[in-house]
């Protein structure tokens, strides 16, 4: 088969990884793609923006199938386009992009089809928002832009005077220009966060493994959110019960709710989720693998993932066995540039890495680098993702930090704690 993978992130340097120990590729060819990714098929020079270059490349390469690793491009319509063009795409169609795109159409939606989430306001004038937010509201709560923010827009509120900068910054100052014109304001929910993912053509879906991620900048989830600083699956606290409620209450709910609304969801539908005392409750859906998630997600699959995205993206999933999983934890730890989820520098040499053995049990999946005159250098906020995986979680842990202390750049950042409160309550179990 031809593939064609579009993106450039540690996600997509995990599937493409992934893709390419499949027997059935023949070619497999990357949009832009990244160094990590160069080493696994041939990157082609085209923005994640030039849809009509992607569906053109896809239809004159003959690719059998593209897959879309970022959401950008699947909300911009790319899935749309490159059926209208004849060529299968692993990736929901626009209108069921939404869910991801417009975070106001996804609590709509929830609350309509009795999706458990938390109690909403949707505001796209200041006046009413300040009013609420001085008024009846209780805190802490969250200020939300309702469009794509790149992991951004997202303010955690304790007190009206945090919330109303937050809601002039989007609504007055357009800090997110168009993505925060309309916000949500919604109550600030207590728990461990998970994320649950199922692969599915709209019909038949499988659930992947869960998996968590970190999202604060620093250590015990202080700091501010980040696209993600590292994740861990499976999730030990998380018992078989409650996986079966996420399913049954959640993700399939949701997708019978997209159906219904004349929005067949084909793809990965991702739920960001808290595990409040009175039970598993939506953040957010997404229409794509998590990144750092994937990572994670991909060095535990067994089974060959590329039948998987051709039965989704053709409707015959239904014909599929479930993918089988290692039963051994897996790590990934985020390493970030400097400055990292604000202004940092880039260009900055990175070290070391020739030194890690990489095999089926280490990976450093490359999330933003690039190539200088034949050096590897720093490119983007996150760098790299080291991702181990172990025998128990503790291991895992030990394999991914081992690998991460030979690596070396200027202004190195990343989080220590990565799967340590999961150990802990693993420790506590036992
Ligand atoms: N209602 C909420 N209660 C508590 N924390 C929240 C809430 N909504 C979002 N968060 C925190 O903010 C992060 C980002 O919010 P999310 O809705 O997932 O937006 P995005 O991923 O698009 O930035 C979440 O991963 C979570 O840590
Ligand atoms: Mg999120």
């Amino acid at each position: 088969m031809r593939i064609l993978l579009v993106g450039s992130g540690g996600r997509e340097h995990a599937l493409a990884w992934k893709i390419r120990q499949s027997p059935l590729v023949e070619k497999l060819w990357i949009a832009p793609g990244n160094p990590g990714t160069a080493e696994l098929g041939e990157n082609v020079p085209i923005a994640l923006t030039g849809l009509d270059a992607l569906v053109s490349f896809a239809r004159d390469q003959a690719a059998d199938l593209v897959v879309v690793g970022p959401e950008g491009p699947l909300v911009a319509g790319l899935s749309d386009r490159l059926a209208a063009a004849g060529v299968r795409c692993f990736g929901p169609l626009q209108n069921a992009a939404e869910i991801e795109g417009s975070k106001s159409f996804c609590k709509e939606l929830l609350v309509r089809y009795r999706i458990p989430t938390a109690n909403y306001r949707v505001f796209s004038e200041l006046n009413p928002a300040i009013s609420y937010l001085e008024g009846g509201a209780r805190y802490p709560l969250v200020v939300k832009a309702s469009g794509l923010a790149a992991g951004k827009g997202v303010t955690v509120a304790s007190e009206p005077a945090g919330a109303r900068q937050a809601a002039k910054a989007m609504l007055e100052d357009g800090i997110f220009g168009a993505a925060g014109r309309t916000i949500v304001i919604e109550e600030y929910l207590q728990g461990a966060e998970v994320s649950a993912f199922i692969l599915t053509d709209g019909r038949t879906f499988t659930q992947l493994e869960l998996c968590q991620d970190h999202k604060t900048l620093l250590e015990g989830g202080r700091g501010p959110n980040t696209g993600g600083m590292g994740a861990i699956s499976p999730v030990p606290q998380v018992s078989e019960r409650t996986r079966d409620s996420i399913e049954r209450q959640i993700l399939l709910p949701t997708l019978h709710g997209l159906n219904h609304d004349g929005r067949r969801f084909h793809g990965i539908l991702y739920a960001g989720l808290k595990l409040t005392p009175a039970g598993p409750k939506v953040l957010e859906f997404n229409a794509r693998f998590g990144d750092p998630e994937c990572e994670v997600l991909m060095l535990r699959m067994r089974s060959d993932l590329l039948p998987l995205l051709c039965a989704a993206a053709e409707g015959t999933l239904e014909n599929q066995e479930a993918p089988e999983w290692d039963p051994r934890p897996a790590v990934t730890v985020v390493l970030a540039s400097g400055g990292y989820p604000g202004n940092y520098a880039t260009g900055h040499p990175i070290e070391g890495l020739d030194a890690v053995a990489q095999g089926r049990e280490l990976q450093v999946f490359h999330c933003g680098t690039a190539l200088r005159d034949g050096r590897l250098v720093t490119a983007g906020g996150r760098v790299l993702a080291v991702s181990a995986l172990g025998d128990d979680l503790n291991s895992a842990r030990r394999r991914a930090y081992s690998a991460v202390e030979q690596i070396r750049f200027p202004g190195m950042t990343y989080r220590r704690d990565i799967g340590a409160e999961a150990a802990d309550a693993l420790e506590a179990l036992r």
